[in-house]
Formats: C-alpha cells, structure tokens, sequence
C-alpha cells in the first residue's frame, strides 16, 4: 500500500472514532455538549470575517460553486449558500458527514451537498469550484504528502478565475518544551522528535496524541514550493484567532 493510501485509511479510522465519542467537541473543543446554535453562529461570525471580501471580489453566478475541504458536521458551510449556488462539503469521515446531513436536512439546505472522501482528493469535477477553503483541517494531516495531493487536487477543481483560501500549518512562534516556553529562535537547537515526544507525554487525551491529530507542520518556503509545484499562485496572510503555528494560504491557478 502506498504511504497515502495508508495515511487516509488511518485518518478516516481516528475521524471517525473521534465522531463517534463526540463530533462537536472534535469540530471544536471550545463548545460544549448540545451548544449545536453557538457553534453555528460562531461559524456564520467566521465566514464574514475571513471569507466574505475574498467572495464578494468574485464573479459569481446562481451556477457558482463552493467547496469546503474537511467539513465536519458543516459549521462553515451554511453561511456560504447566500453567494453560491451549490455548497459541497467534503470530510474523510463518514461518521462526521452523516451528522453533517441529519443537522442541515431542512429545504433551505437543499444546496449543500456533503460527501465523505479518502481523505488527500476531491470527488468533484475538474474546473468545477470557484470558492475552495478549509480551517481546522490541513493543521492535522500525517504527512507532507496527503498535503501536496490536496494541493494538485484544488488546482484540478477549482474554475479558471476561482480562489482558494486553507489555513495551514507552519513551523513558527513560540514552541513549549514540557510547559516550558521555547522561543523560536533557540528551537532548531533542539531536535523535532523532543517537542513531538514532549506533546505526546503532556497531551492527556490519548485520541488527540496520534500523527492524525497532531500533524505535520512546514517552513513558508517549503509550502511555498508544494503549491508551485502544484501550479499556484499563492500568498500568506496571518490567521486571525491568535495562532502564531498556523497561516493562511491563499490564491489561484497560475
Ligand atoms: C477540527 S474539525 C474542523 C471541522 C470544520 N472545518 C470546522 O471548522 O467546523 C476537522 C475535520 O477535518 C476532517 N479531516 C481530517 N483530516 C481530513 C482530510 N485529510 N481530508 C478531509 N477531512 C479531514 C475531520 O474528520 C474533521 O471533521
């Protein structure tokens, strides 16, 4: 089996697990059981900060698309179907995707369309998408690998004139060495496998301590050189929630 295919078979086997034991806490831990109206208006809130200028720049029609790489139970989603057309989520658990569509199955979710995937491609048709994002989701992945697939896959699917906008993660800011603040300067001293080690031991909740969890993170030029060797035009802009370990990546087909 190649590396992808078995980082996607472990990804789908702890998403779902993690959906099981409670799908809202591992969309996002700070809400807690049975907040389902918080954690959608916190999504709505999001939406408008960070995607609406980037959407509103675009020229879009009813047949317009949007996808989200890494939905979940669809916090992000809802919101996008005031400008598009056709909202496509797509999550490597089906656990999570089956959630997704009981909680959004009114008539005026008719265009959202969730659909589980293996997890490093996109079932969609090449040229298809003028709007792809994903938060919360490309921070966890296992390898270097399922990342530059992602990237291939958006420049396949997104339109000639369509943007992307994926929060990723970088090898930045402070790091903590067993709760001892490292700054940045002094951490290529000390070599990665000790601050892997070092979270492993301090991460109490054995579902959050795996690679699938934790994830890979990257230099700004090494992501620099995935996405052109993908074929994108890209630029870094922070990400606004006070994370200095994530950016986001934004841009389009070259
Ligand atoms: C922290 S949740 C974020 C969900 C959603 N983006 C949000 O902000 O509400 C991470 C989601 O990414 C999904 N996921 C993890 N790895 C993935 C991958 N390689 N491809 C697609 N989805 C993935 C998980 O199943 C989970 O639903």
């Amino acid at each position: 089996m190649t590396k992808v295919k078995s980082d996607n078979q472990r990804m789908r086997n702890d998403w779902d697990s993690r959906a099981q034991v409670n799908a809202l806490h591992y969309n996002s831990p700070s809400h807690k059981p049975g907040e389902y109206d918080q954690f959608f208006s916190n999504g709505e809130d999001f939406v408008a900060q960070e995607f609406e200028l980037l959407i509103k720049n675009l020229k879009l029609s009813e047949d317009s698309q949007a996808l989200e790489i890494g939905c979940g139970i669809g916090r992000m989603v809802r919101p996008l179907l005031k400008w598009f057309g056709t909202v496509n989520g797509i999550d490597v658990s089906p656990v999570m995707i089956d959630e997704a569509i009981k909680l959004s199955s009114g008539p005026e979710y008719a265009n959202l369309h969730f659909q589980p995937s293996d997890g490093s491609s996109i079932p969609l048709a090449d040229g298809s998408q003028d709007f792809i994002f994903s938060t919360g989701v490309l921070t966890h992945l296992p390898s270097a690998d399922v990342l530059q697939q992602y990237m291939h896959e958006i420049h396949r699917v997104l339109t000639a004139s369509g943007v992307f906008k994926i929060e990723v993660p970088i090898q930045e800011g402070n790091w903590k060495l067993f709760g001892i603040v490292i700054s940045r300067k002094f951490a290529p001293l000390i070599p990665k496998f000790i601050f892997r080690l070092a979270r492993k031991m301090t991460i109490k909740n054995p579902m959050k301590r795996n690679d699938t969890y934790m994830g890979v993170s990257f230099s700004r030029a090494k992501l620099a050189s995935m996405a052109s060797a993908a074929d994108l035009k890209t630029e870094f802009i922070p990400f606004p929630e006070g994370s200095d370990h994530t950016v986001w990546l934004v841009g389009s087909r070259t």
